[in-house]
């Protein structure tokens, strides 16, 4: 049967060519990163797969589904788990592989084109991480991914233009979440698995560097199969163990669902982005003069000028020499590099705790918001209350609570997130004569819809404004009018659920 399927695929002798390859100076746990981050990918794949038939990406159905598929699917928080904690053990695993080829100089002549696929690929598995953490849709996702989109938005020239693609006028919503789905499930996928074809392929080619050393490796060579691979399976068993462990016990939380009104969450981003969120933070302190810049440089232009430094490292280091002594200047910024990193992300993680504390999200007095604890049930705040009224602790609660988010779902697309309106789409609400005046003519606006010209802040507006006595209850009528009658600077009475169902 092999000869048969050799003879017209040849895959079986290159199997053997692949399993008998020599690993020069003898098979090591060092070189078992690459492939346990590999093993890391497969399991991010599989699982990525199974999470894709549950989740349907849209600013309506991301976190129910979300949910649907922590509470009711057979495995499905455990399988949810495993992405994320595989997300987390993917990256670090990369992470100690790029730092081992680093510190052995690996990345040289004549490995410098896989280095640079290697490189790639971190950024690569970065963005997946990035677009991944939006995808669940609850406070932490949308709050988090906010922070990140500002950012890119920042960014000189291209920056409105990612803006523009990344949201529509009414800020982050279905459009973010189908872009961010797109890119996590699709394009970064693709591009993971081709270029790690590439990064194996060259691998072939070059085969392994060897220890960090000039002359010939004294010790006999060991055989890939079955030296290296034994220390391979050991180390991605250890790995899948440790994310199985996690996902078991530690399974992970669902916030309440996005909104972007709330203002008393404290996001906290993935690890990995830690130090970058701190160095935002500590910027942020700088004198106004130079904050700007300063931002500029902490998120754009370091990091870019980080990646470049990696991507041309073995063409600026052009020291044939391989052993540590003779290699400070490599040695010396990698280690001052990660430490500034790790300190950096203890900063950020401190930042966070003591921001938390301040809001009173955790600790004591913390409100009992809706979260998934570890057996995996969902306990819901007092009576069931809707999410942002009972995490919403520190403002009023006329410009909070579910008038905020009937808004947000239903009137910010047309009128903007904070009332300003559309150009050509739809009147600003806020400071608007008409909103803030009788109760009783809003209330027969937002019920019945409007058409015809009226003239907002003496400007021509000739819309269609839909009825909304179908589709929103009369509470819920009463709420947004009393939320775009005190949100953004209004100021105006109440309007109650009674108020509503008086007029026709
Ligand atoms: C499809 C877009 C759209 C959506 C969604 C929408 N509106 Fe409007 N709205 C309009 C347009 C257009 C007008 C102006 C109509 C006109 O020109 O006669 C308007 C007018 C209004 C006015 C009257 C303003 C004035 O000065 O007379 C109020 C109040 C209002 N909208 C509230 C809401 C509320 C509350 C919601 C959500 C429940 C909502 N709108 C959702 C498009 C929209």
């Amino acid at each position: 049967m092999l000869n048969w399927l050799d003879q017209r695929t040849g895959i079986v002798s290159m199997t053997k060519d692949f399993l008998t390859e020599d690993v020069p100076g003898g098979a090591s746990y060092w070189y078992a990163f690459g492939s346990a981050t590999l093993f890391a990918m497969i399991l991010q794949i599989a699982t990525g797969i199974f999470l894709c038939f549950y989740y349907s990406p849209s600013s309506a159905t991301a976190w129910e589904s979300t949910k649907f598929l922590i509470e009711k699917v057979p495995a499905g928080h455990l399988v949810l788990s495993l992405h994320y904690w595989g997300a987390s053990a993917m990256i670090a695993f990369m992470a100690m592989h790029l730092l081992q080829v680093l510190l052995w100089g690996a990345y040289k002549k004549p490995r410098e084109l896989q280095w640079i696929v290697g490189v790639l690929l971190f950024i690569v598995t970065l963005v997946l991480g990035l677009t991944g953490y939006l995808l669940p849709w609850d406070l932490n996702a949308l709050l988090a991914s906010r922070v990140a989109i500002n950012i890119s938005g920042n960014a000189p020239i291209l920056g409105p233009a990612v803006l523009n693609f990344l949201q529509d006028g009414s800020g982050i919503g279905t459009l973010t979440i189908n872009r961010f789905f797109g890119i996590h499930v699709w394009l970064m996928p693709a591009l993971l698995v081709g270029l790690v074809g590439m990064h194996l392929m060259i691998f072939r080619h070059n085969g392994p560097a060897g220890p960090p050393i000039d002359e010939a490796p004294k010790l006999k060579p060991g055989r890939f199969w079955p030296d290296q691979m034994f220390m391979d399976t050991v180390l991605s068993f250890a790995m899948f163990v440790i994310i199985v462990a996690l996902a078991v016990f530690a399974p992970v939380p669902l916030d309440d669902k996005a909104d972007p009104n709330n203002a008393t969450f404290v996001p906290y981003p993935a690890w990995y982005f830690l130090a970058l969120y701190a160095l935002l933070d500590v910027v942020g302190n700088f004198p106004p003069a130079i904050v700007q810049v300063a931002t500029l440089f902490a998120t754009i232009i370091g990091p870019t000028l980080l990646i470049v430094l990696l991507v041309i490292l073995p063409f600026v280091d052009r020291n044939p020499s391989r052993r540590l002594s003779r290699r400070p200047w490599v040695l010396g910024v990698t280690a001052a590099v990660m430490a500034g990193a790790i300190a950096l992300s203890f900063v950020g993680q401190s930042n966070v705790v003591n921001q938390q504390l301040a809001h009173n999200l955790i600790g004591p007095n913390a409100p009992a918001a809706l979260a998934v604890t570890g057996n995996g049930s969902v306990q819901t705040g007092p009576n069931g209350t809707a999410s942002t009224e009972s995490s919403n602790t520190g403002s009023s609660p006329a410009t909070t609570g579910s008038g905020a988010t009937t808004y947000t779902n239903n009137c910010a697309g047309c009128h903007g997130a904070t009332g300003t309106g559309t150009a050509s789409v739809a009147p600003p609400l806020a400071g608007n004569d008409v909103v803030l005046g009788d109760p009783k003519k809003v209330i027969t606006i937002v019920k019945n819809g409007l058409s015809g010209h009226i003239t907002v802040k003496g400007q021509d507006w000739n819309g269609q404004m839909p009825a909304w006595k179908g589709t929103l209850s009369d509470k819920q009528i009463g709420d947004v009018i009393t939320y775009i009658r005190n949100a953004w600077g209004n100021k105006a009475s109440t309007v109650t659920q009674a108020q509503v169902t008086a007029v026709k």
